[in-house]
């Protein structure tokens, strides 16, 4: 069933695991997302980005989407989570990662997501407090759940590029969540976004501790986040450059250190670049283990484009062939059937460890099935 994020961060945070949240680029990701969340019983936290709901409604510049296309990306990325979330037994939400104005919050909800993310940490203190308070009186009223973000992670967040970070500072992180009423809150502790992140990168665990036990402190009811938390396996980035890719200084955050944040005070742990690190390799392996495919009439552009880009592990760059497959889930012919599956096979080989390793899977029955008319009820009891 779809259910408001807070559920299924409340049962991690009560039961000190950490819950994985994946992003999604197309129909085929999404039922394998699930599929594989259903089998390890897991509850699921699928997100779009920004970019994702502008590439979803079929944008070709998706980083400078405008508005309308992101409202039809939305929609069909919700429509493709209710296809495969609504009847499943486990709980899935879906949330807008890094959401940058209200517009775009309001055209999620709209869509049918589950949880939204307003990210003013490039903002002042005070706009950042006020643009998140507005979010959450646009999101509550129908039971959808909301993430906040505080302080600067360095590296590239959505299009802005910071070269350092700004660590985040517990007692505001408390003042935040009161001042806001946001139901989770990502902090910035030494992760960063990408492929990139730095050679044996020590994920300041302190912060997380030092934040989690100011808002048990204050009566603080909410949840922090580990955005940039991609593991980034080094078999993938060598099977890549073995094959013609340039993917230099590659290298993630440790699984060990992600284990040790989720069972002291992170409860969402957020992960794109490993997925699209997986599809890229699966596809290359696909057009090099059978040449005739290159030259394909329906994908054969496929295989031209990533050679000319051989720095790119983002799928959206060269997928513009099978634009109806991405977006609707319409599969014309075999070839383009191959390389859906591998896409589907990329997201489940690199969901599932994590899975594991953050401690949701065989948890799923512990998330209560709470819908988002229950939710919208309870933060009119409390008043938020
Ligand atoms: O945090 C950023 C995510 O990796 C989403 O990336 O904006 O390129 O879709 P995107
Ligand atoms: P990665 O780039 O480490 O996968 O981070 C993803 C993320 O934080 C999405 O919001
Ligand atoms: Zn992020």
């Amino acid at each position: 069933m779809l259910v408001p994020m807070r559920a299924i961060l409340e049962a991690a945070d009560k039961h000190g695991y950490g819950q994985a949240a994946f992003n999604m680029n197309s129909v085929g990701q999404i039922e394998a997302a699930i599929q594989i969340h259903e089998l390890l019983r897991s509850g699921a936290i699928l997100q779009g980005a920004e970019a994702s709901n502008a590439y979803m409604g079929g944008a070709e510049d998706f980083m400078h989407g405008d508005l309308e296309t992101k409202k039809v990306g939305a929609k069909r990325i919700g429509d493709a989570v209710k296809k495969y979330g609504a009847d499943s037994p486990i709980p899935v939400a879906l949330h807008l990662d890094h959401g940058k104005t209200l517009e775009s919050v309001k055209a999620c909800i709209d869509g049918g997501y589950t949880s939204v993310m307003i990210d003013g940490s490039s903002l002042s203190y005070e706009d950042n407090v006020a643009l998140t308070r507005e979010a959450v009186k646009l999101a509550h009223p129908y039971g959808v759940s909301v993430e906040g973000e505080l302080g600067v992670l360095a590296g590239v967040e959505d299009h802005v590029f910071s070269a350092t970070s700004t660590y985040t500072n517990p007692m505001q992180a408390v003042d935040f969540f009161k001042k806001t009423g946001c139901d989770a809150l990502a902090i910035s502790y030494g992760t960063c976004h990408g492929a990139s992140k730095g050679k044996d990168t020590k994920i300041r665990r302190e912060i997380a501790i030092a934040t989690k036990e100011c808002m048990m402190h204050e009566g603080v009811n909410g949840f922090l986040v580990s955005h940039g938390s991609s593991t980034v396996p080094q078999e993938y980035v060598r099977q890549i450059n073995a094959m013609g890719g340039q993917l230099e200084n590659a290298y993630g955050i440790d699984v060990a250190q992600l284990v040790d944040v989720a069972k002291c005070g992170i409860n969402k742990i957020n992960v794109d670049t490993d997925i699209r690190l997986a599809c890229t390799r699966n596809l290359m392996e696909l057009f090099l283990n059978n040449p005739e495919l290159q030259e394909s009439a329906s994908i054969g552009a496929i295989w031209k484009t990533m050679r000319a880009n051989p720095k790119n592990f983002d799928p959206r760059n060269y997928l513009q062939a099978i634009m109806p497959t991405i977006t609707l889930g319409d599969v014309p012919d075999a070839d383009v059937a191959k390389v859906v599956d591998c896409m589907k096979n990329g997201v489940i080989e690199s969901i599932a460890p994590l899975l594991v390793q953050f401690g949701s899977y065989r948890k799923s029955d512990l998330i209560e099935p709470v819908t988002l008319e229950q939710m919208a009820d309870r933060y009119k009891k409390e008043g938020i």
